[in-house]
């Protein structure tokens, strides 16, 4: 297949470029910044090459490089932020410190020609995320586009075929950043769309015929879609060897054991449902740190894996992880951790069992289309994401069976608001989360002196950048309403209008 590399420098959006190429139906894979030329060369229908973003300068000693030479492979080579910079620094350019850096969204002038830019207007907006900028440009380079304070925010080399932008066309604040990897991806590379669902659930088949042979299996089922698809491949590959297990953490989403217990019951699925509430409260009593809270609760969902695996006498584990819970995990050497995602950061070093996760290299609209494709219910394809963590990162320090009713009461009205007001399959999630502070209020012609429940409700089309969702103030209204008059601990309820970046979506 045609192929684009995109060598990985540790910026946070890396794996979204790639995501961005996988939705154009190319092919795509990320590998370490220091890949060598000798091994780009073997890549059968390498097409192009993405130089991605860092965190760190190239004047930094320790900063990530990579092997000149790839720059004379002879396919077209696109440096974003770091990249742009790094390609200037390379070909002996100048990259100097910007005085206060450019963060957010900007605007960009474009002041000459470039294939890169075509059917974009003179104008656009664009989102920047760096202090370095590019001063000068190395020879047979010309600008081709500036803002207010990065004099060469584009730069190309016609005839080498190589391209730097310093803003971040992948992340979609950048309002025409599609239509630049495309024409970089398909005009400058003439790479083809080559990449379908069927080839992908193939593939993914093979693997686990292969990976799991005549072993007994179990699968840690939370009923989202990750897990969901995951258990129904898999089980269709090895049949009753597949034991699904579903932990009732007693921090799940309300009524969900019903729901599993009816959703799977359609499926010829061996379904194992264990009560373990209270070992998890009782682990995360006084706990109060985020990342304390999800290896503990990470910790607690192996050993009872580990027991029923012995029970069941399974040698392999396997797991919903998909590509951006990887990622936040920091699986590349460069990037830094944001949160140890349950099903990754917790596993301890040793294991009884050997931990598998199949759809590892899917995001989310890979898996819907997976979940579509295998006939799961509308009701799971469509389910909003829910954390492995639960509800314990939606209470804000420490959690007990108390905060846990309340946050799960409070989450269950405003998705059922929204689904009153047809917005529930138009948003990312909608959540409440618990703050561990009380404010006062007056209820009933008295005094209240009570929690406060923070409403948030997420667009997103990947999980790594998000926005606010803009609801009509009725709906905002009758959530609030709804809140404080049946949730009797609760007074008070905010909306949370952060995006991400620069919040996360969960609290914790
Ligand atoms: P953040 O808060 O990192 O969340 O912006 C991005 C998406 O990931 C979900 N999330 C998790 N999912 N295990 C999971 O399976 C986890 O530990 C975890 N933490 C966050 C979150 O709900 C959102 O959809």
């Amino acid at each position: 297949m045609d192929t684009i590399a995109i060598l990985d420098f540790g910026g946070q959006y890396c794996h979204l470029i790639l995501r961005r190429i996988l939705d154009f139906g190319v092919h795509a894979e990320v590998l370490p910044s220091n890949t060598r030329k000798e091994d780009l060369k073997k890549i059968s229908g390498l097409k192009g090459i993405i130089l991605s973003g860092s965190a760190a300068s190239v004047y930094d000693n320790d900063s990530p490089k990579c092997d000149k030479e790839i720059l004379n492979i002879g396919v077209p080579v696109l440096g974003i932020c770091y990249g742009h910079q790094l390609i200037a620094y390379l070909e002996n350019g100048e990259v100097k410190s910007g005085n206060a850096g450019e963060y957010g969204v900007t605007e960009l002038r474009t002041i000459g020609q470039s294939g890169l830019l075509q059917g974009l207007s003179k104008t656009e907006k664009i989102w920047m995320n760096h202090k370095d900028i590019v001063t000068k440009l190395p020879q047979d380079y010309s600008v081709v586009a500036v803002t207010d304070k990065s004099p060469i925010a584009v730069f190309e080399n016609q005839k080498k075929k190589q391209y730097g932008v310093q803003f971040h066309p992948e992340v979609t604040h950048t309002e025409n950043g599609n239509r630049i990897l495309e024409n970089f991806i398909f005009n400058v590379c003439n790479a083809k769309k080559e990449l379908m669902i069927s080839n992908i659930i193939e593939n993914i088949s093979d693997e686990i015929r292969k990976k799991i042979g005549n072993r007994k299996a179990i699968i840690a089922l939370s009923g989202g879609v990750d897990s969901s698809t995951t258990a129904i491949l898999v089980s269709r590959i090895i049949g009753e060897k597949l034991t699904a297990v579903y932990v009732d953490t007693g921090l799940m989403r309300h009524k969900e054991t019903e729901f599993m217990e009816q959703e799977f019951s359609k499926h010829n699925l061996n379904l194992k449902i264990i009560n373990a509430a209270d070992r998890f409260f009782s682990a995360l009593k006084n706990i109060t740190e985020p990342e304390e809270k999800r290896k503990i609760i990470g910790k607690l969902f192996i050993d009872i894996f580990d027991e029923i695996a012995q029970q069941e006498k399974a040698g392999v584990l396997i797991q919903g992880t998909i590509y951006s819970d990887r990622i936040e995990s920091g699986i590349t050497p460069n990037s830094s951790v944001i949160k140890s995602h349950h099903n990754v950061g917790g596993l301890p070093e040793k294991m009884n069992l050997e931990v598998y996760e199949p759809l590892r290299d899917l995001y989310k609209n890979e898996v819907r289309s997976i979940a579509k494709n295998l006939g799961l219910s509308e009701n799971i394809i469509n389910r909003h994401v829910f954390p492995g963590p639960g509800l314990a990162i939606r209470i804000i320090g420490e959690v007990t069976p108390e905060k846990a009713e309340i946050v799960r009461k409070a989450g269950y009205i405003i998705e059922e608001e929204l689904r009153n007001a047809n917005l529930y399959n138009k948003v990312w999630m909608a959540f409440a989360v618990l703050l561990p502070i009380k404010s006062v209020g007056i209820q009933g012609d008295a005094r209240s002196y009570k929690y406060p429940i923070v409403v948030r409700i997420i667009e997103s089309k990947d999980a790594m950048t998000a926005n606010f969702s803009k609801i009509p103030y009725e709906i905002l209204e009758k959530i609030s309403t709804r809140i404080t008059n049946e949730i009797n601990e609760v007074n008070r309820v905010v909306y949370d209008i952060s995006n991400k970046p620069p919040a996360t979506m969960e609290w914790e």
